[in-house]
């Protein structure tokens, strides 16, 4: 290392827009001379990419604010970045008078001069919105050498009524298609050979010339990719083309995050999220008529207000009718600003309620899984390594294109490398699996 290049950690929290973000951030700030620590210890500058989604998330990175306070070495620049970042601007300044520099999501292009003014002792606030933004000019540092994080769109236009994200990110905006497919050619080039398209409402995709599905076609045959995946997407934006242009790309995987929040109508259009149990359901329907044996997982929001036991008995059959493969559950959070903070008071539903369901709900989501994992036993099917698995052991965690985490025997050598691997055995949540033989790569779509 050079003795003079000042160093950088960035420290990321919340979803893989986010992370695809904090690698902007870090390919910027080293095109600038900086060089990237794994600490915060020792480092010169110092940035927390936060998340505001729910008020734990912001309490975490509060804690860890403080945390900081007392390790970063004298004169090094903190910041903070991302959502909470924009969404509390200023405020941050005052809050923690150790911060010098907060960022909001469209403002990273200026983090050089920024982080010099604050190296001269400034303090600044940034949190425009830049509706041109897309970074295209700078060249992301990659963590994940196996798959690609590739950011298609920006903000959200959607006004879901608990949601805090068309504050932090502002209005929706898409990247160009021929950028999305040169950046996706530059990461297969370096030998990725999986994409995941980013974005709020991602199927909402639209350039101006182009809709999601050109997108995925397009993407799709990029020379040496493998595998697309993209999320989330909103069940109102699954036009037909969308629904066969997934279908028809070989490389677009099996497997759909869709978001349903709650299974009841009338908690849908308190929700404000545009679609009803029917209409969901009728959006799966159309999903598995075109893909067989799709993945499916989703996100659910319990205790929002005015739920009453039925509108949660609605939730807990509509888990039980599309019978997810997994599904992440979030007890709701108040988020300032937000139109459901405005419901009435006697809406709040009381924290043993929303534990309760909460309990729940987990249960029933398990079951289901693990029913259906315990069902797929012996089955056959291709996996990607991905890294070591977290418990150790000479295993590693490869994934299905159907989003199944399977873990197989083997070592580092194996990351990256796509197996035929027969499932042998399953805790119910993650699969072990013996490999079968080695698969010929893919045809690539024409
Ligand atoms: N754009 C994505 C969601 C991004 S936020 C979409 O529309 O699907 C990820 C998830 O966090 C949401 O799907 C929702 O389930 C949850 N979430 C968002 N705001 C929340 C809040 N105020 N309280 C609890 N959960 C929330
Ligand atoms: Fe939030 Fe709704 Fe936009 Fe998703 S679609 S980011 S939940 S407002
Ligand atoms: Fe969090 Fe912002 Fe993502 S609020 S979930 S980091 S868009």
């Amino acid at each position: 290392m050079h003795k003079s290049a000042p160093t950088v950690y960035i420290e990321t929290y919340g979803c893989q827009m986010n992370v695809s973000d904090s690698e902007l951030m870090y390919g910027r700030l080293e095109a600038e001379g900086y060089v990237s620590v794994d600490s915060p210890i020792g480092a010169d500058v110092v940035l927390v990419n936060t998340c505001a989604i729910r008020d734990n998330a912001e309490q975490r990175v509060l804690g860890r604010l403080g945390e900081l306070r007392r390790d970063l070495k004298a004169g090094a620049v903190l910041g903070v970045t991302g959502c909470m970042a924009q969404r509390l601007g200023p405020r941050l300044l005052e809050t923690d008078t150790r911060v010098q520099l907060v960022v909001g999501p469209d403002g990273y292009r200026s983090l050089p001069s920024l982080i010099d003014g604050a190296r001269h002792g400034e303090r600044f606030s940034a949190t425009d919105f830049d509706l041109e933004e897309h970074y295209e000019d700078f060249t992301a540092r990659r963590f994940d050498g196996v798959k690609a994080w590739i950011p298609v769109q920006r903000g959200c236009d959607y006004r879901c009524t608990y949601c805090i994200v068309p504050t932090t990110r502002g209005p929706e905006r898409s990247r160009k298609l021929a950028d999305v497919v040169r950046e996706t050619a530059e990461v297969a080039q370096r030998g990725i050979t999986e994409v995941v398209l980013l974005g709020q409402t991602v199927n909402s995709y639209h350039d101006g010339s182009h809709d999601f599905a050109d997108l995925l076609r397009a993407v799709g045959r990029v020379d040496g990719i493998r595998r697309v995946r993209y999320t989330s997407p909103h069940p109102n934006d699954f036009s037909d083309r969308v629904i066969a242009a997934m279908a028809e790309t070989p490389t677009v995987c099996e497997h759909v995050h869709l978001p349903m929040q709650s299974g009841s109508t009338s908690m849908l259009k308190r929700m404000l999220r545009r679609y009803s149990r029917e209409e969901y359901l009728d959006c799966v329907a159309r999903l598995r008529a075109a893909m067989p044996g799709l993945g499916l997982t989703t996100d659910i929001i319990v205790g929002f207000p005015g739920e009453t036991d039925e509108e949660f008995a609605d939730t807990l059959s509509l888990c039980r009718e599309v019978r997810f493969d997994d599904a992440f559950t979030f007890k709701f959070s108040p988020r300032e600003g937000t139109p459901a903070t405005r419901m009435p008071a006697e809406w709040t539903i009381p924290e043993a309620v929303v534990d309760a369901r909460y309990t729940e709900l987990l249960n029933t989501i398990r079951s289901i899984s693990r029913e259906k994992n315990l069902g797929r036993l012996g089955e056959r099917m291709e996996v990607m390594v991905e890294k070591e698995a977290r418990k150790g052991g000479e295993l590693m965690q490869a994934r299905s294109r159907d989003f199944k985490t399977v873990l197989v025997p083997g070592g580092p050598e194996l990351i990256g490398r796509y197996l035929t691997v027969e499932l042998t055995g399953t805790t119910g949540a993650t699969f072990t699996g013996t490999p079968v033989q080695e698969r010929a790569p893919l045809p690539m779509a024409s």
